[in-house]
């Protein structure tokens, strides 16, 4: 769906002009298409349609109550990976028995409240973590459901901080020696094996490292159903990348492909199918990251020798993937100007060097008081933004056709004393 779009020169989220909404809510904001939301998740559905299948949305990419409450409402699970993320889960609706569990941290805490709301799967990344499980459950007099998290070491070669599934990386228990884990774990008076769990990474655009994924998980659940071990589901973790410039096509520096959820879907399916288990996918950024923007006032026009500063009220305390992951936002102007383009930074006011949404970047003539939209920011924005410099988080707002509502107050420094 195109929900961000200019008509008559001004930039729209569905039939919403965005400038009004920066006038009336202020900048930073955030701002999303519900019914983007709601489009990306029923594709996503219906491309596992053919199989037995729960979508559990990966909240870390964003959580806001209502996001959760809405894929709550059309059949949506959760992938959570904190006590916090499990807890807003259930009072946002979604059934406990669609929520799984990873982290390579988990308190006991967490594990006792978890196994209390009957999840449906712990996705176990240790041994050592295994063993604490099967500790709290017994104490309880409860079996932990388990699906424990195989690191296939399958590089997916995205940017090294969201590459998950190698075997240096910290997660999940390495596939050679996962096998004799799920044997141990087979005789723990705590623990009933339920599945299998692998996530290899985030931002991926290349389907060939979804289906070898698919491939090992196949041939390790087949050797562990051969030692009489029970599987009753795959999850094949989230993942699936999405298109990063968007709005106007003379300002995209960077252009790929972005797999439909349905190509996707086909090529695990068509490896999994046979093991008749439930397919598990935990999808974040293909859900939610093409809903949103991140909104932002120019506040100064600065240069220094040859590099022209485009200073904004927005930071990487609001948005903190470019800092964070060198990763690329289209910035695009509220009001379009179709003018000369010329070179910028686009900085936020925070005191680091490396606080900026943009390097180097062909943008039009833009002067103070400037709105200029980051697309793309629906996922792994808000959740990850901070207080640093003491600065309020924004307020997020979505946009459903022409009704706009508030789903998060902008926060105030007051509110902090
Ligand atoms: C275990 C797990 N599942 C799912 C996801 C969601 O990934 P994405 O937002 O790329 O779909 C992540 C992201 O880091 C993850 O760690």
């Amino acid at each position: 769906m195109d929900s961000f779009k200019y008509q008559n020169n001004e930039l729209y989220c569905e039939d919403v002009k965005i400038k009004d909404l920066a006038e009336k809510y202020g900048t930073p904001l955030y701002v999303y298409s519900k019914n983007t939301i709601i489009d990306k998740f029923k594709a996503t559905d219906e491309a596992f349609s053919s199989v037995d299948h729960t979508i559990c949305y990966a909240m870390k990419a964003n959580s806001n109550m209502e996001f959760l409450k809405l894929i709550a409402s059309i059949g949506g699970g959760g992938d959570v990976v904190s006590g916090g993320e499990l807890y807003l889960a259930l009072k946002a609706g979604i059934p406990a028995n669609k929520i799984v569990y990873a982290s390579v941290g988990k308190t006991d805490d967490e594990m006792k409240f978890a196994i209390e709301s009957g999840i449906l799967a712990f996705n176990v990344e240790s041994e050592p973590e295994l063993d604490v499980l099967n500790e709290v459950a017994q104490k309880m007099g409860k079996k932990a459901p388990l699906a424990i998290r195989i690191n296939p070491d399958i590089d997916v070669h995205g940017h090294p901080y969201i590459s998950t599934g190698k075997s240096i990386n910290k997660f999940g228990i390495d596939i050679n020696t996962a096998y004799e884990v799920f044997l141990r774990a087979k005789e723990m008076d705590g623990i009933e094996i339920v599945g299998v769990h692998s996530h290899i990474g985030s931002q991926i655009l290349n389907l060939d490292y979804f289906n070898a994924s698919a491939k090992k998980l196949f041939d390790f659940v087949t050797k562990l159903r051969e030692a009489g071990i029970e599987i009753q589901h795959v999850d094949i973790g989230g993942g699936l990348g999405v298109h990063y410039p968007d709005v106007i096509e003379e300002y995209a520096e960077e252009r790929k492909e972005v797999p439909a959820p349905a190509e996707l879907a086909a090529r695990v399916i068509e490896v999994l199918k046979p093991l008749n288990c439930e397919i598990i996918f935990e999808p974040g950024r293909s859900i939610v990251g093409e809903a949103g923007a991140l909104i932002t006032q120019t506040n100064y026009i600065k240069y220094s020798r040859d590099t022209k500063f485009i200073v904004v009220d927005g930071g990487m305390n609001d948005l903190i993937r470019p800092s964070l992951y060198e990763a690329y936002h289209q910035i695009v102007p509220l009001t379009y100007t179709d003018g000369k383009l010329e070179k910028a930074d686009v900085v936020g006011p925070i005191c680091e060097t490396g606080d900026f949404l943009a390097k180097g970047r062909n943008l039009p003539q833009v002067k103070r008081g400037d709105y200029l939209a980051v697309m793309t920011a629906g996922a792994y924005g808000y959740s990850l933004a901070s207080n640093y410099n003491t600065r309020p988080r924004p307020a997020e707002i979505w946009v459903d056709g022409d009704k706009v509502e508030v789903i998060r107050e902008r926060e105030k420094v007051e509110d902090w004393i």
